[in-house]
């Protein structure tokens, strides 16, 4: 599978660092150099712009920040550009302590969209492209286990997005790092992932260890 990342930072090198081992992965950002250094690190096919990064996926991960998706839409070509492409939406649009979406007392809140989540704005922008979100509900490091097991337990993935092809695809990526998927449903299922990883994030914050944050296993322990 050809999967672009748009971002380098700790997301894409995780999720990236696994990937690279059965996929061609590349690496795609504002500054080439950086995203460079992720790809060598990774050990992926390639680098380059955003744009470039567009246009080498079938699967493209946003790996920004969830305000940047916009930014990252129009330099990687436009709307048309994601025509017949599978984006993977990871990110958590969450308020930050202090900020102008933040209500009294509540630090980490989902930020408001029109279409009811970021994943369906996503989807409102890009209508040529299927839209699944996923990977949104475990901090970066916990991408990074290989295999990532608790108790003798896989961690289960909860996903949603509406086509089943694009879903099967992505759970095959969940399948490939050690995982299971749990289909939610249709991508407006996003408007309760997005609010879940706020209560990470909060737990997070508070200084709990990622490895005790609403880390969904699987219920039964099966041979690794
Ligand atoms: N970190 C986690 O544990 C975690 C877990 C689950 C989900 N998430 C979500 O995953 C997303 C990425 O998180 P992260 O922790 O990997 O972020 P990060 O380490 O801060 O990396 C963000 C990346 O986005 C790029 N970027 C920033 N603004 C941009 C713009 N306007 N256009 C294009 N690229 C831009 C940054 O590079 P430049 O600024 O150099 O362009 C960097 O490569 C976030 O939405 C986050 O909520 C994070």
């Amino acid at each position: 599978m050809k999967i672009a990342f748009i971002g380098y930072g700790s997301m894409a090198a995780a999720l990236s660092s696994r990937w690279s081992q059965d996929h061609d992965v590349f690496i795609g950002g504002r500054n080439v150099e950086r995203a460079a250094a992720l790809a060598e690190t990774v050990r992926a096919s390639g680098s380059g712009t955003i744009a470039d990064a567009v246009s080498f996926g079938d699967v493209i991960v946003f790996a920004t920040p969830a305000g940047a998706v916009e930014d990252a839409i129009h330099a990687g070509g436009g709307a048309d550009a994601f025509n017949g492409k599978l984006v993977i939406d990871i990110n958590n649009p969450v308020s930050v302590p202090g900020g102008p979406h933040e209500q009294s007392g509540i630090p980490y809140l989902p930020l408001p969209f029109k279409e009811g989540s970021l994943s369906e704005r996503i989807a409102a922008c890009l209508p040529g492209a299927q839209v699944v979100k996923a990977f949104n509900m475990c901090q970066a490091s916990v991408w990074e286990m290989d295999p990532p097991v608790f108790d003798g337990r896989a961690l289960v993935t909860l996903t949603c997005g509406g086509d089943a092809k694009a879903k099967q695809t992505v759970h095959a990526l969940i399948e490939t790092l050690g995982g299971e998927a749990v289909d939610l449903g249709a991508l407006t299922y996003a408007r309760l992932l997005e609010p879940a990883a706020c209560i990470v994030i909060k737990l997070l914050f508070e200084g709990r260890d990622v490895h005790t944050v609403l880390n969904l296993i699987q219920p039964e322990r099966k041979p690794i």
